[in-house]
């Protein structure tokens, strides 16, 4: 049976702007922000604590901090312990830390193998867990990699579980360049639940194949009741060649509530909320219930 809830992690304003060709201006990140908020998001990735030289696109990462209002919890990216420390004096309360499977993605994205990562965030997230911070895990190439082709699951299942050790509260698994199919979406996140239940488990799809809505339903069925999802369908890692956005937060509330899963989020809020920044990005925004709500 599915569940009666599910919550929308909304990831637009980070996974979304990080990628953007254009300049968007602070303000309008925040307009964006605070509209989302207004459309029932409860849980946000606002901005990212990485170099400004690898990601120029989140580098007004503290300005976006002083002025995001703090309703529900807001998440910030952090890859190492300069981008934790830079977090913490920001006030964030809530790390996402993230890592890849894939050792060439992880080199390709933070500079390290995944083994150096691991060494330099675990005593991060021991103390951040000290301090009384939530701590989030970004689980990337889960499935397959830009680079290597098909990831072993047992390996994204190993490195979920020294995350579950090392005292996270939430793993983020991603499909970063959007090559999971259902079926093997409902496998690995089937044993997610079962293996690590006391964590929560968040599934984050790209869309590149469209693959993602059928990704989602094949989650829900394995207990997934988190969804990473991002307004108007903007985002992509900038070191996953050819990556595109994920699925769009819009879509995704829709067929939740459609199928009798509660968000509290306003499918029409939402798309009002994209309208903030539709004419500030490069990216087409084309997702269904957006387009729809363009046509009037
Ligand atoms: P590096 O060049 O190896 O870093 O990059 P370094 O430690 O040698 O430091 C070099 C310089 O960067 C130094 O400054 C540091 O102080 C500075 P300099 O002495 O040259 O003036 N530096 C920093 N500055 C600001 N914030 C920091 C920071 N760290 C060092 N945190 C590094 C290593 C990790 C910094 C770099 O590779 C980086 O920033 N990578 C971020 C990549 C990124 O943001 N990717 C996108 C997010 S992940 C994603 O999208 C996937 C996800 O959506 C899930 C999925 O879909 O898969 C989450
Ligand atoms: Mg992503």
């Amino acid at each position: 049976s599915l569940p009666k809830e599910a919550t929308i992690i909304e990831v637009g304003p980070r996974d979304g702007l990080q990628n953007e060709k254009n300049e968007v201006p602070t303000d309008v990140k925040l307009r964006f922000i605070r509209a989302l908020q207004d459309a029932g998001i409860r849980e946000m990735e606002v901005t990212s604590f990485v170099s400004p030289k690898w990601v120029p696109q989140m580098g007004d990462a503290a300005q976006i901090m002083d002025s995001v209002p703090r309703t529900g919890r807001q998440f910030v990216l952090a890859p190492n312990e300069r981008g934790i420390e830079n977090a913490k004096a920001a006030g964030a309360d809530s790390i996402a830390v993230f890592v890849g499977v894939s050792d060439s993605f992880n080199k390709k994205n933070i500079n390290r193998s995944t083994a150096e990562s691991m060494e330099g965030l675990a005593p991060q997230i021991r103390q951040l867990k000290k301090d009384g911070l939530f701590v989030r895990a970004c689980i990337s190439t889960a499935f397959h990699c830009p680079f290597e082709g098909p990831v072993d699951p047992e390996k994204t299942l190993e490195l979920c579980r020294q995350f579950a050790e090392l005292g996270a509260d939430e793993l983020s698994v991603a499909d970063t360049n959007g090559m999971a199919d259902p079926a093997e979406s409902y496998r690995l996140f089937s044993r997610l639940k079962e293996e690590l239940p006391d964590l929560l488990i968040t599934a984050h799809f790209h869309d590149t194949r469209k693959m993602a809505l059928a990704n989602i339903l094949a989650s829900l069925q394995a207990g997934v009741d988190r969804f990473d999802t991002s307004a108007g369908g903007l985002g992509g890692c900038p070191f996953s060649p050819g990556a595109t956005g994920n699925v769009a937060t819009e879509d995704v509330v829709y067929m939740l509530e459609r199928m009798g899963v509660a968000t509290g989020v306003s499918v029409d809020a939402v798309c009002r909320a994209v309208d903030e920044i539709a004419g500030t990005v490069s990216r087409p925004l084309a997702s269904g219930m957006y387009t729809l709500h363009q046509n009037g």
